[in-house]
């Protein structure tokens, strides 16, 4: 039976917006920053459209030259193409910049989905070093996370939203949030008039998320998962399941990977700076219900979160890797 591409595989989010099943993650190492424009201009050729980003990642500006070219080629239209971006915690208290910041370095002069990237608040510090002058992860002499301990993380969202609401306001498609655990999820639906979209977490299948799945299934918030392939060197694709179910569908590992959250109905935005990988890893693999439980499984008897940041364990909720995660 013939089945559409993973590019091809789009959702209707809580607000009617459409987004693609599929993005291309943009969270590339320092030194491989500004690999991410050929690496954007390489997806979009093969079909994505549908491109993860973030004011904190450095990988804006790549992002924007990537989309420049691309319509001056001819290749895309702005509206073809889902542009995530996310407002990172040392602007909590200063949404309108964290926007003003990402649009100019993508060039564009809208975004689609917009995230809060956690429930966090730093006390911001300038760093000429830092992504437009502030440190990214501004730290006490101890080392720890310098937070704001007396800042709401809820402040943030609540500012999202009046941009998003303002009728005059064509900046921002829809709204969402990352990395919130359901405690956290509930807070927003019962605070905030506007509904998430979407909250983006690790996900993969060592990390299932079942407890955050029903949660959002239930009050109809989509999922993305990042981190799909376990992060740096991927070692998901490694799995001896994975690559199990690679040979018995005869589809790479990657396509398995994604294809696990795309058939739950969740959308999934692996990165890669390889062109080839990008451009053969678009095949939607259709799982049958039973291979997805054993799948799923992994996350009993294997759990693990690959991202395991400092800041983690500030978020209760969050950094537990126990059976219902
Ligand atoms: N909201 C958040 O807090 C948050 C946190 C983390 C990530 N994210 C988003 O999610 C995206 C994806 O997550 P991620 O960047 O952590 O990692 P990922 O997509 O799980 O893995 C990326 C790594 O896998 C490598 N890779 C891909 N296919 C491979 C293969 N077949 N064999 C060997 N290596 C392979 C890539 O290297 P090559 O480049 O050489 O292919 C890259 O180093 C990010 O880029 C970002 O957009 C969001």
């Amino acid at each position: 039976m013939l089945h559409p591409k993973s590019t091809e595989i789009s959702f209707l989010l809580n607000n009617g917006v459409r987004m693609p099943a599929i993005g291309l993650g943009t969270a590339n190492p320092p030194e491989k920053l500004a690999e991410t424009k050929q690496a954007v201009k390489a997806a979009v050729k093969a079909g994505y459209r549908n491109i993860d980003t973030a004011w904190a990642y450095g990988s804006e500006p790549f992002v924007g030259e990537a989309i420049k070219e691309l319509i001056e080629e001819g290749a895309i239209k702005r509206e073809d193409l889902f542009i995530t971006s996310k407002v990172w915690p040392v602007l909590w208290d200063d949404a309108e910049r964290s926007l003003q910041e990402s649009l100019k370095s993508l060039g564009v002069d809208y975004i689609d989905l917009w995230l809060q990237h956690w429930p966090l608040c730093y006390n911001r510090r300038e760093d000429p070093h830092g992504i437009n002058g502030l440190a990214r992860n501004p730290e006490k002499a101890d080392g720890s996370p310098d937070f704001n301990e007396k800042a709401d993380w809820l402040d943030t969202y609540k500012q999202m939203e009046r941009i998003y609401s303002n009728p005059k306001d064509n900046r921002v498609r829809a709204i969402g949030v990352s990395n919130f655990p359901v405690e956290y999820l509930k807070r927003v639906l019962k605070e905030c008039p506007v509904k998430p979209v979407l909250n983006q977490v690790e996900m993969h299948p060592r990390l299932p998320q079942f407890e955050l799945n029903e949660f959002c299934h239930d009050n109809d918030i989509k999922l993305t998962a990042y981190s799909p392939l376990g992060s740096h060197g991927a070692p998901m694709v490694k799995h001896p399941l994975i690559k199990e179910m690679s040979q018995k569908y005869k589809a790479s590992e990657n396509d398995i990977l994604t294809s696990f959250h795309i058939r739950q109905g969740n959308t999934v935005v692996p990165r890669s700076i390889n062109s080839v990988r990008i451009a053969s890893n678009i095949e939607f693999v259709p799982l049958s219900k039973d291979d997805l439980d054993k799948l799923k499984d992994l996350g009993r008897t294997e759990p693990k979160r690959f991202i395991n940041e400092k800041w983690n364990a500030a978020v209760p909720g969050f950094s537990g890797t126990g059976p219902k995660i």
